[in-house]
């Protein structure tokens, strides 16, 4: 019991410090290089609209990085673990802003 609520603990803290120490010229890359240019053709402008148009799918942390995952690995991104977590967490700071 008492090691399950200190694993919890230190579960969101190592997110929510993820999320303060969001690595932003790094995910733009890869986000521009990956993903950028089909949202953009889809949605106008820079795209993203995608992320901000009223009836966005992505409605929490969890929804957010398994929708980044899926999409990298379905362009062949070639990204790591640690890639999607820094663009999930990139576009939760810039757009989304799911606590
Ligand atoms: C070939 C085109 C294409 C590429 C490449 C692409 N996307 Fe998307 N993406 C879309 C479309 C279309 C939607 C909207 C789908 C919908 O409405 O269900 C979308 C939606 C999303 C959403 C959800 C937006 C919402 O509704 O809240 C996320 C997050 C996302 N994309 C991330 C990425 C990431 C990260 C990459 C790069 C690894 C990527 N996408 C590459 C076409 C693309």
């Amino acid at each position: 019991m008492m090691r399950s609520i200190l694993l919890l603990t230190l579960l969101s803290a190592s997110v929510a410090q993820a999320a303060d120490a969001v690595d932003a010229g790094a995910a733009r890359k890869l986000y521009d290089k990956s993903c950028m240019a089909c949202h953009a053709a889809k949605f106008g402008g820079d795209g993203s609209s995608v992320f901000t148009r009223p009836d966005h799918k992505v409605h929490d942390l969890k929804q957010l990085q398994a929708r980044v995952t899926g999409c990298s690995m379905k362009t062949n991104a070639g990204w790591f673990p640690s890639d999607e977590a820094t663009v999930a967490a990139w576009l939760n700071q810039t757009y989304y802003k799911f606590r």
